[in-house]
């Protein structure tokens, strides 16, 4: 069964099977120091602006934690860990690499021995990466390093960079054991290698050919050597046997251009697969606003990136596992290509945006979802071990798309919600209490919010069943005329109410992804500040993708996507 799971990687790898996994794709953050945002559209109200996830490590993060755990678990990846760390002392990077190796140990214990691990990364880090990598699969099993051209070309010469343009990301391919699962992948011949090489057309079919040699070396070995005879008049050692020989001549395979000459073998263009595949991959673009398949997911990588690596190293039914899957790049590649998948990732938004993702473009997709909150006692769980992540799922719930972290001025969500038939939208405000005491000031506040932001309702949710005082003011709200009969302007509801199925009374049509593609952009939250000479040595302060994507005129491959409908926005609404 496909699996898509929210937590900590690292925690859901302890629950997966050793050797139970084909392949592996992963694209962690890459150490760069950004906080990576979403912009989304909302359909009623202000556009949002929240937080996918952050790429800063620090060593008070657990990184003595994950060395630790990686000295109980592989001596030798812990040797290499401690050398570097008397290099790079306990500062960010260390800290990123102690998280990275100790999972890289876990991932290495899920795969299959006809597994394969790709690890894509940028300059920041991967030459460190690549000894952890060394240390966890052993040196011999380092396939190659494959360069992807992200993005064509850019000029930083008026922020002041002094340096070479950074467009390529580094993708390490490495083999569980020297047994490994591969599937060739051709490439097309270009233009030139054609009109050079298969410069022949036949009459009547208008085939492309080339002619190849098939005379052969004799050798001193009389019993080695290829077979001598005579053929259209020619003497010669031949690749073939003259029965063989006979036999492609009759089938138009074998000619002579001219009386006289040495026959030669006719290869067809159509016949050849193309150029195999090498490691410097520029054929696949990066995501540009135009893109059907981009959502506005910070750093989603294209689906024929996925589906190449997937291809290549696993077949039809083999387990395909993304442990940052982000918005679900590989799990959707997975997919498509009849694999079956595990995809992991620690932001509750990117298993939002997975979820419509599916919704949206693999319907008959079956999948379980875990580290969602089942029943009341998750669901209170997870509000005392982070209330955000609580306040993000609480707002799902109830269809809303939530606003994020940082000053919300009293809403934690908003509602877009169908009034009649006309495509007419009403707009509900979503207030989120994560703690045990909440009284009726609370709901006083939201109240006011409703009023100060003209919105058509307010949606309070709250852990336990609220007080006859906290009803009594939700009451004083009044009540809202709505297609299936009047119902309280300002609702209650619990996480019993979440869990068993929240009944607003209201029609929603939430889906992330639609809401992400409308977003005008998906921008860093900090710029880097302009770098002094001495960090633009040590450190290049560039951005791991540019994530507004590269020029028009791009060679993606088609995706059959159905053209997704836009969440309908109520426009003007507050200038009433
Ligand atoms: C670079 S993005 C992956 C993008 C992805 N390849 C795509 O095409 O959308 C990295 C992802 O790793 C997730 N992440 C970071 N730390 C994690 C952890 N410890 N466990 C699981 N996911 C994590 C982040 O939330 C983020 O979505």
């Amino acid at each position: 069964m496909n699996r898509l799971c929210f937590g900590d990687n690292l925690e859901v790898l302890h629950r997966i099977d050793a050797s139970s996994v084909d392949l592996i794709y992963l694209d962690p953050p890459f150490n760069s120091k950004a906080t990576y945002n979403i912009l989304y559209k909302s359909p009623v109200g202000a556009d949002a602006q929240r937080k996918a996830f952050e790429d800063t490590w620090r060593w008070e993060d657990g990184a003595e934690e994950a060395l630790d755990r990686v000295r109980r678990t592989n001596l030798a990846v812990f040797k290499v860990l401690t050398s570097l760390q008397g290099f790079l002392g306990q500062g960010d990077l260390m800290a990123y690499l102690a998280m990275m190796a100790v999972r890289l140990v876990e991932l290495h214990r899920v795969l299959k021995s006809t597994g394969s691990l790709y690890l894509h990364c940028d300059p920041t880090a991967s030459h460190y990466l690549k000894v952890i990598l060394d240390g966890v699969f052993g040196p011999d099993s380092f396939r190659t390093e494959i360069s992807w051209r992200r993005q064509s070309a850019h000029n930083d010469a008026a922020q002041g960079r002094r340096q070479f343009g950074n467009v390529r990301d580094t993708i390490f391919f490495y083999t569980k054991t020297s047994n490994w699962t591969w599937n060739w992948l051709y490439t097309p011949y270009d233009e030139e290698y054609v009109r050079g090489f298969y410069r022949h057309v036949e009459e009547g079919s208008e085939r492309r050919y080339r002619l190849g040699d098939i005379t052969a070396p004799g050798g001193a070995d009389p019993a080695k050597r290829n077979p001598q005879y005579e053929f259209l008049g020619i003497t010669r050692y031949w690749r073939y046997s003259r029965e063989r020989m006979q036999a492609l001549f009759d089938a138009g395979r074998i000619i002579q251009t001219a009386p006289g000459r040495v026959p030669q073998y006719k290869r067809y263009l159509d016949e050849m697969p193309g150029v195999a595949l090498q490691n410097d991959w520029t054929d696949i673009k990066p995501l540009h606003g135009s893109n059907q398949e981009r959502i506005g997911y910070p750093t989603q990588k294209p689906l024929a990136l996925l589906e190449r690596i997937i291809q290549a190293s696993s077949n039809e039914g083999d387990v395909i596992l993304d442990p940052f899957c982000g918005c679900g790049t590989a799990v959707h590649a997975a997919e498509r290509l009849g694999r079956k998948w595990i995809g992991i990732d620690i932001t509750y938004l990117a298993i939002q945006v997975i979820e419509d993702r599916i919704k949206t473009w693999l319907p008959q997709a079956k999948y379980s979802i875990e580290g969602i909150p089942k029943d009341e006692f998750a669901a209170r769980q997870l509000a005392k071990r982070d209330p955000y992540v609580f306040q993000d799922w609480a707002v799902s719930r109830v269809g809303g798309q939530a606003r994020g972290r940082g000053p919300d001025k009293g809403i934690d969500g908003e509602i877009a919600f169908l009034l009649g038939r006309q495509k007419k939208y009403g707009h509900a405000i979503v207030s989120v209490k994560a703690g045990q005491n909440v009284g009726p000031d609370a709901v006083r506040v939201l109240k006011s919010v409703v009023a100060r932001e003209r919105a058509d309702m307010g949606v309070f949710i709250c852990l336990n069943e609220p007080t006859a005082d906290m009803r009594t003011e939700a009451a004083t709200a009044g009540r809202i005329e709505l297609p299936g009969g009047t119902r309280p302007r300002v609702q209650i509801l619990t996480v019993k109410d979440l869990i068993s199925g929240p009944n607003l009374g209201i029609l929603t049509e939430l889906n992330a992804v639609r809401a992400a593609q409308e977003a005008k952009a998906v921008q860093r939250k900090r710029k880097p500040k302009t770098p002094t000479a001495d960090q633009l040595r040590k450190e290049p302060p560039l951005p791991p993708m540019s994530i507004k994507g590269g020029k028009a005129g791009h060679t993606q491959v088609p995706m059959e996507l159905d053209d997704p409908v836009l969440v309908p926005q109520v426009k003007e609404r507050r200038k009433r």
